[in-house]
């Protein structure tokens, strides 16, 4: 595993145009339910698409661990599922390597099985807060047996007589919501999670494509989303479609590569997810989704973009959920615009994989771009890319990916310390850049 390995460190240089077609591979958010829900549900489901990276290996693993098979057999990953509250006690810890997603919205299922399981992580996952999850859990019945513990490694305590809540989330999280709603499922009864700021909603769309009832509403100019307990689910065929987090870093590159043309199909344009590219197009971004139509009951298109010549914007807080995850490399492209880019509302960036606020304005400063964090607002002044720096990634794929591309166009070429942590969600980055027509060199800057 990523967390064990030794570094990789990658250099990236001045790129000719990047041009091509590509698909990229599949949604690490779907991929993950689509395991989970299976396992949770009676009968076989079949998924086309599935992300074969780390974070996702480890959640099939998981599952299978807890009485549920997860298989590949020709290009179909096969579920055998055991029903809601009919998982079995694993034999050992159950590991989630460097995944929030995987191990937070096991906790809900966990939460509703009378079972004691040990989660654990690698030492990025295991800084990471869990109370947002055990807290609320806590409330319908799971117990953690150190209490108060918030971090990995944790043991918990689940029960088949969980108690529905109605519960507010404090931030933003779609892993939060999640794993309060699959407790509910197994719950007695009806449980609402009311988020202030609408966040991924992949959870509900899949449980009603599994057959739950989940009905999702507004309170008091909030968005209410409710699951009916003693839930039956069925499997189901799942699609995967491409990840547009993924596609990110190819868009990101082509719009700051000069003469670069790309096309990448079949992505994900569910708008809980697409707030990046809204961004990229009030920057001046000449970027177009094609072809637009639905796979799996989401929302895919071809995203098609070339080379454009940027402005920097004020980027809304209210946006972030939608983006979450493209702030880092949102950040590098900002620094090729014209002026300055305020990105504000990015308390939530401090508690991923590591914490992105700092990591992404150090690794613009260590390249000479002007960066600095104020609160939770990050401000990039762009123009002027000299490189030559060395970036450290602390155990994040996203930052390694963004740096890679702020490279591909910077004066001077950026080194990355550690691309080891790219294989949790995008073994392929590497071959699909170079397929365009990126280089990279193995090892620091000579
Ligand atoms: C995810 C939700 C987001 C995101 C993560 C995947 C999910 O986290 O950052 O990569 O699949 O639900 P939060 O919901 O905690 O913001």
């Amino acid at each position: 595993m990523s967390s064990t390995a030794s570094p990789r460190p990658l250099t990236t240089s001045r790129s000719g145009a990047l041009t091509g077609r590509v698909r990229v591979p599949g949604d690490k958010s779907i991929s993950h339910r689509s395991l989970m829900f299976g396992a949770l549900a009676t009968g076989e489901t079949r998924i086309t698409g599935l992300l074969e990276a780390e974070d996702v290996l480890n959640t099939a693993k998981a599952v299978t661990a807890l009485g549920a098979p997860a298989e590949k057999t020709g290009d179909t990953w096969v579920v055998r599922g055991r029903g809601v509250g009919s998982l079995t006690q694993p034999a050992g810890p159950l590991d989630f390597g460097n995944s929030g997603t995987a191990v937070r919205l096991m906790m809900g299922i966990i939460a509703g099985h009378d079972m004691t399981v040990t989660l654990t992580g690698d030492a990025s996952l295991c800084r990471r807060p869990q109370g947002r999850v055990l807290k609320p859990l806590g409330q319908m019945g799971l117990v953690t047996l150190e209490a108060g513990r918030e971090t990995l490694p944790v043991t918990i305590r689940g029960t088949s007589r969980l108690m529905p809540v109605v519960y507010e989330t404090p931030v933003p999280s779609a892993q939060v919501k999640s794993a309060i709603l699959l407790a509910g499922l197994h719950a007695l009864g009806a449980t609402t999670v009311v988020e202030r700021e609408a966040t991924r909603d992949h959870t509900e769309r899949m449980l009603r494509h599994f057959g739950a009832t989940v009905e999702t509403g507004r309170r008091d100019g909030k968005t209410a989303i409710t699951v009916k307990g003693h839930a039956e689910l069925s499997g189901r065929p799942v699609t995967v479609p491409g990840d547009p987090s993924s596609a990110a870093f190819l868009i990101a590159a082509a719009l700051v590569v000069p003469g670069s043309e790309v096309t990448v199909t079949g992505v994900l344009v569910n708008e809980t997810r697409t707030g990046f590219y809204t961004t990229l197009r009030e920057m001046g971004a000449d970027l177009a989704f094609e072809n637009a139509r639905e796979e799996g009951g989401e929302p895919i298109a071809d995203i098609r973009v070339r080379f454009s010549k940027l402005k920097g914007v004020r980027v809304p807080p209210e946006r972030a959920p939608s983006m979450i995850d493209e702030y880092p490399v949102l950040a590098a492209v900002a620094a090729f615009a014209d002026g300055e880019t305020r990105m504000e509302g990015l308390a939530e960036l401090k508690v991923k994989e590591s914490d992105r606020l700092s990591a992404t304005a150090a690794g613009l400063a260590a390249n000479g771009v002007g960066a600095r964090v104020d609160g939770d607002t990050l401000i990039v002044t762009g123009g002027k890319v000299p490189g030559g720096g060395t970036v450290v990634t602390h155990m994040d794929h996203r930052i390694a990916m963004a740096f890679l591309t702020l490279g591909l166009a910077s004066d001077r070429p950026v080194t990355v310390d550690d691309t080891s942590f790219i294989a949790t969600s995008f073994p392929e980055f590497r071959g699909l850049m170079e397929g365009l027509g990126a280089r990279y060199v193995d090892g620091a800057a000579a």
